[in-house]
């Protein structure tokens, strides 16, 4: 029996590799995937799976893949979760889990392992993607069947079996990290009434601590790509990181929110996004140069309902792919610069182009013009009222 455990290095993945062993009688192949959370998070990681007990360790480099096949198609869709959340942890489960199913294919594994609690959205993107794409394969999810609760309990089952372990029994936060994000949950953010304290956020500096001067980032995107930044080419995983490293600094990029799990309850997180915020106030201010309105609007509906997708879980559907290919038919349109000043915490555009640009300055000028005849306003405007017009005159009132 051979099971393919996604694997972090943390607590709860350490003491899975014993667990399945003990439990399921079974070889353990950790699988980690590379989705640019940083090498802290990877380093060694390779020895500590080994040594925890695994008999493999299959670490995956995934951070272009990510960028450019689940973060690009969904910044297209301009979704955003409630308002607020960008996503990050729901765009990176289903790479991993389709990146882990190759794995257990390549060894002939029987089943899948995850360390997702039975109370989050994480075990249902995972559990999502391994039904679509390896629905003959067991799932194994230990929170829903162990007994252990707490991270004491992991460190004593640890040691009872003489695994060594760097983990303590007081790390507040779960947190989850990848080139887009860093998600904070637990702890003192439990209580909503609660402010997140400087011990929370790890990748930005506060608004408070940023620098007094504003500085100021180009994007300049092609056909919905980012192709450049300040006028430098890179591939889109180095335009995130370079972005992520400018915002962070100016301390872009934070949200506190209040959000709906799919299951059911609600949960409070602490987000940092700081290129992906700046990403995305660009695209949209790109997107307003040049879609019209009712493209615009069919956008925004297309966004909101593929926020729900990603964050539901549903990425290897019909649903997401048709989601996606609209998206992209707007998205061709999108060529242009953007121009956003960062200072103190947020993202300001300030100047924007494009080939593809609907504005006219002609039109839209206050001054005088000879391209607009005021004058078709009048006729436009009773045809397009005329529907109220009737009703009125039919209660009697005078029109
Ligand atoms: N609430 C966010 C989401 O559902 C973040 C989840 C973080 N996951 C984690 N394993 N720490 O996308
Ligand atoms: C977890 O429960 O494993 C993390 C949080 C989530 O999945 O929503």
């Amino acid at each position: 029996n051979k099971v393919v455990l996604a694997y972090s290095g943390g607590l709860d993945t350490s003491a899975i590799i014993p667990w399945l062993k003990e439990n399921y009688d079974c070889d353990v192949i950790a699988f980690a995937a590379d989705v640019g959370q940083g090498e802290e998070e990877l380093e060694g990681l390779h020895d500590k799976a080994i040594r925890s007990g695994a008999s493999a360790c299959h670490i995956v480099d995934l951070k272009d893949a990510f960028v450019e096949e689940y973060i690009y198609p969904t910044i297209k869709t301009g979704a955003v979760y409630e308002g607020q959340y960008l996503l990050g942890t729901s765009m990176a489960r289903p790479i991993i889990a389709k990146a882990q199913v190759e794995v257990a294919r390549k060894v002939g594994a029987d089943a899948l392992c995850h360390g997702c609690t039975g109370k989050g959205n994480d075990q249902v993107r995972f559990e999502g993607a391994f039904a679509a794409l390896a629905p003959d394969l067991t799932v194994i999810a230990p929170w829903r069947e162990w007994s252990m609760v707490s991270r004491e309990d992991l460190l004593s089952y640890l040691a009872e079996r003489d695994i060594p372990t760097t983990a303590s029994a007081t790390k507040i936060y779960s947190r989850d990290a990848n080139a887009w994000h860093i998600s904070h949950e637990g702890g003192e953010l439990e209580d909503p009434w609660c402010e997140p304290t400087e011990a929370v956020w790890t990748m930005t500096v506060s608004p408070e601590q940023a620098p007094d001067k504003p500085e100021y980032v180009t994007l300049s995107f092609q056909a919905g790509e980012l192709k450049q930044v300040n006028n430098e080419s890179l591939s889109p995983y180095q335009a995130l990181v370079t972005l992520n490293t400018v915002a962070a600094k100016h301390g872009v990029g934070r949200i506190d929110i209040v959000e709906n799990r799919l299951v059911g309850m609600k949960s409070r997180g602490c987000y940092e996004t700081p290129g992906g915020t700046v990403i995305m106030s660009a695209y949209k201010a790109l997107e307003s140069l040049i879609l019209d309105k009712a493209s615009l609007k069919h956008r925004e509906q297309l966004g909101l309902e593929f926020s729900h997708v990603m964050y539901d879980g549903r990425w290897f559907t019909p649903l997401a792919q048709s989601l996606l290919a609209g998206a992209e038919v707007f998205a061709k349109q999108v060529t242009g610069d953007i121009v956003v000043k960062l200072y103190k915490g947020q993202a300001t555009v300030t100047q924007r182009r494009s080939p593809n640009s609907l504005y006219s300055e002609d039109f839209a000028t206050f001054g005088a013009d000879d391209v607009y005849d005021q004058r078709h306003a009048e006729g436009f405007i009773r045809l397009y009222s005329l529907s109220s017009r009737i009703a009125a005159m039919q209660k009697g009132d005078k029109a």
